[in-house]
């Protein structure tokens, strides 16, 4: 009898499949990439999404903490006894009446999804405990990835917290944050920065890992895509399972839009909610080959049979053009996403859009954000920004209930954020350099002597 989890490829018409083990990550058959896959009918699901809210109070099993494991029913590719958890997916989903008035929704229309408050500080923790699972129940000792410094921040976290796997990191040299460095430094990853960028580093990495047998935990795996399912699950249970009309996500590699498609396309497939949400997908100006393909040359998911030559005319013309992807909001740098045929059968399912996002638009909606109370990273904010084009071009109406996630945290990334809001020409230069000659909503420090009367005036006249 077939296995009740098994890795099957996402082209129907291929339609191969593959064991729970096998870590190529790659379709045997075509080559193209897998989806974890479950035969439902021989698995307990539970007939309501509010069956989960009983793991509330369990909280002292860890399986029930995790915001990622106590949905196991709905990832049920591991045994309990093998699944590794750190706490991940504590995580909020706020209300944000402030942002709301930026954007151009209504109050009580928006939330933010805040993913920084995992262990690592971004979102992708929620995936990386479910490779480092699936790692383990393969044997796995080295796990390695490419990574704009989540990824490595999140696999460093997870491999010496363990003490099960030791975590390779491929860092393009420059193009990774102080903030997401430091933790891959300080969680004793072994950190290999090589000249080049993202896309150069992703293709190193995948090379080394075939030829090496590293677990790869890069997006092409698709056991992180399960884990990162929860963000919406969590989402769903924030708003006492009531679907949102809109999800916006910033997209970089794809892996979450194309994990958050087939969430919403298995719980609609197993009668757990009635219909799904339309999903967003905002990219950088600067790193759009999404946006482009999607929206300027009409590429579709069609039932599978995509168009390859699009993409690859399309990254014939970035290489010939000596094109890079150049953006400050350096997590989604990135013109070439592993994930673009996921990402656009997500797409298709849940009748989506892409919009790409100038780095000064995305920089601003930052600091509206932070003004409201969450702080993100740069990368993060483009799903707001992206939601205020979208209300401007009437795709989105001020009366439309809107999540937008808010991927990783501010101190991810603090140089930026403090240029943004620096009146010092040395500091600041480094958003003019980038094409961000002026900011909107910066919170300037305000220079006083060191003398209490002048204190005093200062405090007087700015409140
Ligand atoms: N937001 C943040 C904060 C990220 O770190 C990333 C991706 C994304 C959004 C894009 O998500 O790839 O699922 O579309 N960071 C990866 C990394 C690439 O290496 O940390 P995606």
């Amino acid at each position: 009898m077939r296995a009740i989890a098994f890795q099957r490829c996402i082209n129907p018409s291929c339609g191969a499949t593959t064991d729970l083990a096998d870590t190529t990550f790659r379709c045997p058959c075509c080559g193209g990439l897998l989806d974890v896959a479950y035969d439902w009918n021989r698995l307990p699901v539970p007939s309501s999404l509010k069956h989960f809210e009983s793991k509330w109070a369990n909280r002292a099993n860890p399986l029930d903490f995790s915001g990622v494991w106590r949905f196991r029913a709905l990832l049920p590719f591991a045994p309990e006894e093998a699944i590794i958890t750190i706490g991940e997916g504590q995580t909020l989903c706020q209300r944000a009446d402030a942002v709301a008035a930026f954007v151009g929704l209504n109050a009580g229309r928006l939330f933010l999804q805040y993913e920084g408050l995992n262990p690592s500080g971004s979102f992708k923790d929620n995936g990386m405990c479910a490779a480092i699972t699936h790692a383990r129940m393969t044997g796995a000792r080295r796990a390695a990835c490419a990574s704009t410094g989540n990824t490595s921040a999140s696999l460093a976290i997870y491999c010496s917290a363990t003490q099960l796997l030791r975590g390779i990191i491929f860092v393009g040299s420059g193009k990774i944050s102080y903030g997401k460095l430091s933790q891959a430094l300080e969680h004793s990853a072994l950190t290999i920065q090589i000249q080049g960028d993202f896309d150069d580093a992703l293709r190193r990495v995948q090379e080394a890992s075939r030829q090496l047998g590293l677990y790869l935990v890069n997006s092409v795996n698709p056991f992180r895509l399960e884990g990162q399912k929860a963000i919406m699950f969590r989402v769903l249970e924030a708003l006492r399972w009531e679907v949102p009309d809109w999800v916006i996500v910033p997209g970089g590699n794809l892996g979450n839009v194309s994990s958050f498609g087939k969430a919403f396309a298995e719980l609609a497939e197993l009668g757990l909610i009635p219909r799904v949400p339309r999903l967003a997908v905002i990219n950088a100006t600067g790193a759009d080959t999404f946006y482009q393909l999607y929206e300027k040359r009409g590429l579709r998911w069609n039932g599978g049979q995509f168009d390859q030559s699009k993409i690859d005319d399309y990254l014939a013309e970035l290489d010939s053009a000596n094109r890079k992807a150049d953006t400050l909001a350096s997590a989604i740098e990135i013109n070439r996403p592993v994930n673009l045929p996921k990402a656009l059968r997500a797409l298709d399912r849940c009748n989506g859009v892409v919009r790409a996002i100038p780095d000064s638009e995305i920089l601003d909606a930052k600091a509206k954000i932070g003004a409201g109370g969450l702080g993100c990273e740069p990368a993060s904010a483009a799903s707001v920004a992206g939601l205020r084009q979208l209300v401007q071009e009437k795709v989105i109406s001020p009366s439309d209930s809107v999540v937008c996630v808010l991927t990783g945290h501010l101190l991810k990334d603090p140089d930026e954020t403090v240029a943004y809001h620096s009146t010092d020409p040395a500091t600041s230069a480094k958003l003019a350099a980038r094409g961000v000659k002026q900011v909107a909503f910066a919170n300037r420090a305000v220079q006083v002597p060191n003398d209490l009367a002048a204190i005093v005036q200062a405090i007087e006249s700015y409140t």
